[in-house]
């Protein structure tokens, strides 16, 4: 056995002192033919996670996490990708319809010095992505240390409706981390009980200034293994109105948001509510048996000042096509030797990720209903599928409650819990993945291709 690693709990004279990082825009260096092209570098850097303490990171273009790309439907972006690592790297869009050689596969890696290009058409509605490298086994450690970023696709529909924008339109990347005593990252596979320091847009439990108005935020889950079920401390509402695949068909009013690894809502707050001076804590409720002054809060919402506000919720957000009749069905089960800490052999179907095996044949235009089940007793899982935003017909027997009746590409699976999604492939041929989204399962075999013919 391993001792367990010192690590350092954030006190709470540390928390909520640095402002909450605004994820950087990345700019193209051509908008020539109607195209959108980036240069980025994945390269080490340091980041100030804690106030006055500089931690080791990897970053896309020495940003922590990955800065933002903001793109339009219809108009492509290409992204020219420099790996200054040591270790091969592979970028993947996550949510996206891209050809199947860009879309990041784990054994098409980008050698350490060299630099490739990914070319993503944009032919798809308008959705909260996000890009994260998938270098085979390697990709759970270079998540964990920042290779990940927010890439917010937009379309004529969205931006008709009176949502926030602008400085009011802001994504909150929510992870977890070990620190050790200098504040540095400590990564072990598969160590989800040390994570328990909780990140947003890269810093430990940041305070963000907002005005007395309506904000749209966009929470994603980038943690590797960590489930968050996000609540305001005086549990009023937060209305979410979309998913992983863009805005649900209507308005969800809630008081608590879960995201599994992988999952994102995007939701409006309206803060205009509260009086000048209020401090509101974005809390998590999911402890999972970890510390709850360490996992129970996010962030700090200081209101701190008034602004001008035009926007609001149209009840109806957007119209979703008909399902098309389903043509095939399958079945997944996932599961893995809950005993065998610390290599589970997480499995789907049965068996660990072969890259020269396919384990799934489809049909190009096929529409196929899969029963997901996660078989195991404690861990929980998720599946996530590479290139297609799918629909949830129904968990354990009963229709989707609201927030997942929109477009998924991760859905997630207590333990015992039986999922049936509907997903159609129509657009490209070729291979692609699905996995579990707890990353750190999926590095140890819980993948698998289907191949589109
Ligand atoms: Cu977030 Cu294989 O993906
Ligand atoms: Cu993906
Ligand atoms: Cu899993």
């Amino acid at each position: 056995m391993q001792a367990a690693p010192a690590l350092r709990a954030v006190s709470a004279a540390e928390k909520f002192q640095l402002p909450l990082p605004l994820p950087q825009v990345l700019s193209p260096y051509s908008t020539a033919h109607g195209v959108d092209r980036y240069r980025l570098t994945t390269r080490p850097a340091r980041a100030q996670i804690l106030p006055g303490i500089w931690t080791d990171v990897l970053t896309y273009g020495g940003h922590f996490p990955g800065p933002v790309i903001r793109a339009r439907s219809g108009r492509p972006v290409s992204v020219e990708h420099r790996n200054a690592l040591t270790t091969p790297t592979s970028v993947h869009l996550h949510g996206a319809s891209v050809p199947a050689d860009d879309d990041g596969s784990p054994m098409d890696t980008i050698a350490p010095g060299a630099t490739r290009r990914y070319t993503y058409p944009n032919r798809q509605p308008h959705a909260t992505l996000w890009y994260h490298d998938h270098a085979h086994h390697l990709e759970s450690e270079h998540v964990y240390r920042g290779l990940s970023g927010t890439y917010l696709l937009t379309d004529a529909d969205e931006a008709a409706l009176p949502l926030p924008t602008g400085p009011y339109d802001i994504p909150l990347a929510i992870r977890d981390a070990a620190l050790d005593t200098d504040g540095q990252l400590l990564y072990t596979m598969g160590d989800f009980q040390h994570r328990t320091t909780l990140l947003t847009n890269g810093v430990a439990y940041p305070r963000f200034d907002v005005a007395a108005r309506t904000y749209r935020l966009r929470l994603l889950n980038t943690s590797n293994l960590r489930s968050l079920r996000l609540r305001l401390a005086d549990s009023t509402e937060i209305v979410q109105i979309g998913s992983d695949g863009g805005l649900l068909p209507h308005p969800h009013p809630t008081d608590t948001i879960t995201l599994s690894p992988g999952e994102r809502a995007d939701t409006i707050i309206d803060f205009s509510r509260y009086p000048l001076g209020t401090q509101l804590v974005l809390e998590n409720t999911l402890l999972s048996g970890g510390p709850a002054d360490q996992l129970g809060q996010v962030l700090r919402f200081d209101i701190v000042r008034t602004a001008p506000d035009h926007n609001h919720i149209p009840p109806v957000l957007r119209t979703l096509p008909p399902l098309p009749h389903p043509t095939t069905e399958r079945t997944i089960t996932l599961s893995m030797d809950e005993t065998a800490t610390p290599t589970p052999r997480p499995t789907s179907n049965g068996r660990t990720y072969d890259p020269n095996r396919i384990d799934t044949h489809i049909h190009h235009g096929a529409s196929e209903i899969w029963t997901l089940t996660n078989t195991n007793n404690t861990p929980p899982h998720n599946l996530h599928l590479h290139l297609v935003q799918f629909r949830i017909l129904e968990r354990n027997g009963q229709p989707p409650t609201t927030p997942e009746t929109g477009l998924k590409d991760t859905v997630n699976l207590m333990p015992g819990e039986t999922v049936k999604i509907q997903a159609t492939f129509n657009t490209y041929h070729g291979t692609y993945l699905y996995h579990c989204h707890l990353i750190d399962h999926a590095a140890m075999g819980m993948m698998a291709q289907y191949k589109i013919t």
